[in-house]
């Protein structure tokens, strides 16, 4: 089938649940304010998604406004992309159940996420965890999305959506939803725990020491990646010296993707170094770029008003764009509207 030609446009979300890392920083929201701009740019805090497992009531709220101080400390504009929460967009369940109904159980069981979630424990997990890709193919095809900016364990789920996507093109002989493309570039695409470079630096880890969170304050930051993980030996001279060296690799990339460069030119800046050096440049580097984010965070949670009149004035814009296009889903799928 031939494509129609979409309009570019951007989608992508941050769950609240559980406080936001520098994995969530580097993997995503630097890259949400990098395509401000560039193209129409739609940026959700996926409430609905983090029910799939227990939230506190009380804690969900507030973990949904700190996802989107952090969209605002980092530098995304309301007036120039719509940031909102799904929950406030009913459209988002409505085309999920719909899209339930589109894929099929073989691909669910092909998620590794859910897996890896799930473990030996997959008969007591929520029904909504397993279709949770079915949901996320649904926030970005509501929107008829081109571009999803998300880091590499999100991968699968895109390509899901793309599958979703074509089957539902092809069962109802239409080209109406585009086969979204994922971005996945740069050197901070997967970040690793600060100590075991072969786990995700996740929001859920055992210790605070695994992670970094954009709620640190700088003397936090300093002290975690001087306490970081690594093997003895000094920095290599050249990138492909990393290949075996998952810790080492990890703070390369770290640096790279704080300072904007590549980790063949932090190679090249740091050649043979010993960590007594890089590490205290790193963490330097770190503190100069995270910590006016962190306090700029403090400052929109002081005022949680403000928060909430942005998050419901970008569901009205949400919602002008997603209720067309639910509608014309309604009516390929021929449910009756009277
Ligand atoms: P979530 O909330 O787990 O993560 C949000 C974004 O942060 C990226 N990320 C990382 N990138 C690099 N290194 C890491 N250690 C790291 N940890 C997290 C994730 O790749 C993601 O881009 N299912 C999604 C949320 C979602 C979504 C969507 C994304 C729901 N609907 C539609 C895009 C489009 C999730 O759980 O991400």
């Amino acid at each position: 089938m031939t494509q129609t030609t979409f309009t570019p446009r951007v989608f992508s979300g941050i769950k609240p649940s559980g406080g936001l890392t520098l994995g969530n920083y580097l993997g995503a929201i630097k890259r949400f304010v990098g395509m401000q701009g560039q193209m129409e740019t739609i940026y959700c805090v996926v409430d609905m998604h983090a029910i799939t497992v227990w939230q506190d009531p009380k804690e969900l709220a507030n973990m949904t406004r700190e996802v989107a101080a952090g969209y605002l400390a980092a530098g995304l504009d309301p007036s120039q992309s719509i940031l909102f929460n799904q929950s406030q967009v009913s459209a988002h369940a409505e085309l999920g159940w719909i899209f339930n109904c589109v894929a099929r159980v073989g691909w669910m069981n092909r998620m590794t996420q859910f897996k890896d979630k799930a473990g030996s424990n997959a008969e007591k997990v929520s029904l909504g965890l397993y279709a949770y890709p079915a949901l996320m193919a649904a926030d970005i095809l509501l929107y008829h999305a081109t571009h999803v900016p998300v880091g590499e364990d999100q991968k699968q789920h895109v390509e899901l959506t793309r599958d979703i996507a074509s089957k539902f093109n092809h069962d109802f002989k239409t080209e109406f939803f585009p086969l979204t493309t994922p971005v996945i570039e740069g050197p901070a695409m997967r970040i690793m725990n600060l100590r075991d470079g072969t786990k995700k630096m996740s929001k859920s880890g055992e210790s605070d020491m695994e992670r970094i969170n954009m709620t640190d304050d700088a003397d936090t930051i300093a002290k975690k990646f001087k306490k970081a993980k690594t093997d003895p030996a000094p920095l290599p001279e050249t990138v492909e010296g990393l290949s075996d060296r998952p810790e080492a690799r990890n703070l390369v990339e770290i640096y790279a993707a704080l300072n904007d460069m590549t980790a063949e030119a932090v190679i090249a800046e740091y050649p043979g170094a010993g960590w007594g050096t890089f590490k205290p440049a790193l963490a330097d580097l770190a503190v100069a770029k995270l910590a006016p984010i962190s306090e700029e965070m403090a400052r929109f949670m002081a005022d949680p008003a403000e928060i909430d009149r942005i998050l419901g004035a970008g569901a009205v814009k949400a919602r002008a764009i997603a209720e067309p296009i639910l509608r014309q889903t309604y009516d390929i799928v021929g449910l009756l509207r009277s």
